[in-house]
């Protein structure tokens, strides 16, 4: 469905065909910039913001740095101003122009693009929100990566969030996206494990649950490690030996990182998340490790001490770093070197983010800058997207280790709050996936709500009620919204959507809100792209869910006799169910039909 707005000038870096708004922007920058000569077109584009409670959008005068004072500015602008198919008023108040949009032609064009995008989109796939400013470019993020053996620890678990978000939203923005797992398969504790599995290894229990089982070992190992010097010394033997290519050595870690691997899989699938690849760093050649010493070395960054090798960034306030063992083993930090340099020559990335906790953000600066200094040209073309800690994790037996207990006790204190309601309860389904879905849309919903480098405290009862700005709040918007249709079949199919009369809508405040914050989705898409910040996205899904539930007793579908004015509702609800759906599954979320 074209627009039926008039045609307007173009503003480079603006698309109406995926963002309407964009067209309205223009109408008032072309307001502005015909009325002060002195403004260019794209220059008064720039100025146009969304306003505040009620406002439309308002632009600050005095950003334009024109001659004379703002209120002869604003007269200029406002001066015999007839409201058309875009503005239907402007205000002045002190150096603020304030705009109001034309409710009409704003409902029916936000509505219609939704429409099209959603069901007649030229890709085939539903693509409203999605832009094309990443086309032909190509992206690499790692996240998640735990470590085999070890717990997968909250910090793990908001990776694993913050990275499958990053996915989809540079996939929305256009990018060619490898998703990474770099897994923690390599190091001292295979030693240790190799050396325990003898005594306290079990192939049964390993083929049960590799994860648990292997860490289990590990645990046991290190108790003896403290009363027995023995342990760690044949361990890095055995690492040794495993570094050094030893295939007797490497047969057994070769088949729990793959046994671990399959559980992780299932797990990240409950997730709803998925990598391209599962590397770890187990798969760092030694080669680009050794030569990135030599280069550092030649440089004179590189000390000896005690046969160990350091790299002296105090230079960078980045400190002392050890990059080589006494025994030549190598390490976390010179394995991202070369693990950096191998995957630009597999994948020539335009960007690669890392996902990582920011108690690592010194790591990753040294890893960075010591690329920088090493001249690769697109050493800067690396980025840390950090994270704050996750506070008072536990599980009600105790402490979570594994993931697969966070998930368990997620979905059993979601049954256990659906369970409250028998009437409801007893009408569901599949009360088990239903409350698993639920129960991890409140933990990630809980992850997402604040800037990613704020510490939280998990709160299962908050992250799990219904009531407050919730995971389990925006389920069942989305629930209701798609219950809609199904309350009225004699409404559905609609009309095409040139076949439904929408003024009716611009009556009512209630709509308005809903449609200008349909219409600002595209903009929270792109702003997200620049923040990393999934917290945009989740503040919109409550604003817009808060919306709907305010006009649902205003702008009734059942019972409306009028039958245009119920069309024009139930469409407008199914484009909100739409766009809701959509921002649920920007995030990793799978919006539910029914619970
Ligand atoms: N496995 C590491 C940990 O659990 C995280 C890896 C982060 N990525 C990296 N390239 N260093 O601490």
């Amino acid at each position: 469905m074209v627009s039926t707005l008039p045609s307007l000038p173009h503003v480079p870096g603006t698309d109406p065909s995926s963002c309407i708004l964009d067209a309205f922007r223009t109408a008032i920058a072309k307001r502005l910039s015909d009325r002060l000569p002195q403004l260019t077109l794209e220059q008064a584009y720039t100025g146009v913001d969304y306003g505040k409670k009620g406002v439309d959008f308002t632009v600050a005068l005095p950003r334009f740095r024109l001659p004379g004072k703002p209120d002869e500015l604003a007269k200029q602008v406002l001066a015999d101003f007839q409201p058309d198919d875009f503005i239907s008023s402007i205000s002045h108040d002190k150096q603020f122009l304030h705009f109001q949009l034309n409710n009409a032609s704003l409902i029916r064009e936000v509505l219609n693009q939704i429409h099209t995008l959603t069901y007649d989109s030229p890709s085939g796939k539903p693509s409203y929100g999605t832009n094309t400013s990443g086309a032909g470019k190509k992206i690499v993020i790692e996240f998640s990566s735990p470590n085999i053996a070890k717990s997968f620890h909250v910090g793990h678990l908001r990776s694993t969030i913050i990275g499958a978000f990053l996915v989809n939203l540079y996939k929305a923005c256009g990018w060619d996206v490898t998703s990474l797992n770099y897994l923690g398969d390599w190091g001292t504790q295979f030693g240790m494990i190799a050396s325990g599995f003898e005594k306290y290894g079990s192939q049964e229990e390993l083929s049960k649950d590799a994860i648990k089982h292997l860490y289990n070992v590990y645990v046991q190992v290190s108790k003896d490690a403290e009363i027995d010097p023995n342990v760690k010394a044949d361990a890095a033997k055995w690492f040794k030996r495993m570094e050094d290519g030893d295939e007797s050595a490497l047969a057994n870690w070769r088949e729990w990182r793959e046994m671990s691997v399959k559980k992780y899989i299932e797990e990240y699938d409950r997730l709803n998340v998925s990598f391209d690849r599962y590397t770890g760093e187990s798969e760092v050649g030694k080669e680009w490790q050794d030569k990135a010493l030599e280069r550092l070395e030649e440089m004179g960054l590189v000390s000896d001490a005690n046969g160990a090798k350091l790299v002296d960034l105090e230079k960078w306030k980045l400190g002392k770093a050890v990059l080589r063992k006494a025994d030549g083993t190598s390490i976390y930090l010179t394995r991202d070197i070369g693990g950096a340099i191998e995957r630009w020559e597999k994948y020539q990335f335009d960007k690669m983010i890392y996902v990582v906790a920011s108690q690592q953000d010194l790591h990753l600066a040294q890893f960075f800058k010591m690329l920088k200094l090493m001249e690769f040209p697109w050493a800067d073309r690396l980025e840390h997207v950090n994270y704050g800690m996750v506070l008072g994790m536990s599980t009600r037996k105790g402490t979570a280790v594994f993931l697969d207990q966070i998930i368990k006790e997620a979905s059993s204190v979601m049954h256990e709050q659906m369970k409250r309601n028998e009437e409801k309860y007893s009408s569901i389904e599949d009360p088990e996936t239903v409350s698993r879905e639920v129960g991890i849309t409140g933990i990630k919903i809980q992850d997402m709500a604040a800037k990613r480098i704020n510490n939280y405290t998990f709160n299962w009862d908050r992250m799990l009620s219904f009531e407050g700005d919730t995971g389990p709040y925006l389920q069942y918007a989305h629930v209701r919204l798609v219950s809609m249709e199904r309350k009225n079949p004699e409404l559905v199919p609609l009309p095409h959507p040139s076949q439904i009369d929408t003024s009716s809508l611009a009556e009512s405040s209630h709509a308005r809100d809903i449609a200008i914050l349909l219409g600002s989705y595209p903009d929270v898409v792109k702003t997200a792209l620049k923040t990393h910040e999934p917290s945009g996205v989740v503040t919109f899904a409550f604003r817009l869910a808060h919306a709907i539930s305010s006009a649902w007793e205003t702008l009734v579908v059942k019972g409306e006799s009028d039958l245009e004015k119920a069309r024009a509702r139930l469409w407008l609800y199914i484009c909100a169910r739409d766009v809701l759906g959509a921002s649920m599954r920007l995030l990793s979320i799978r919006p539910l039909e029914r619970m």
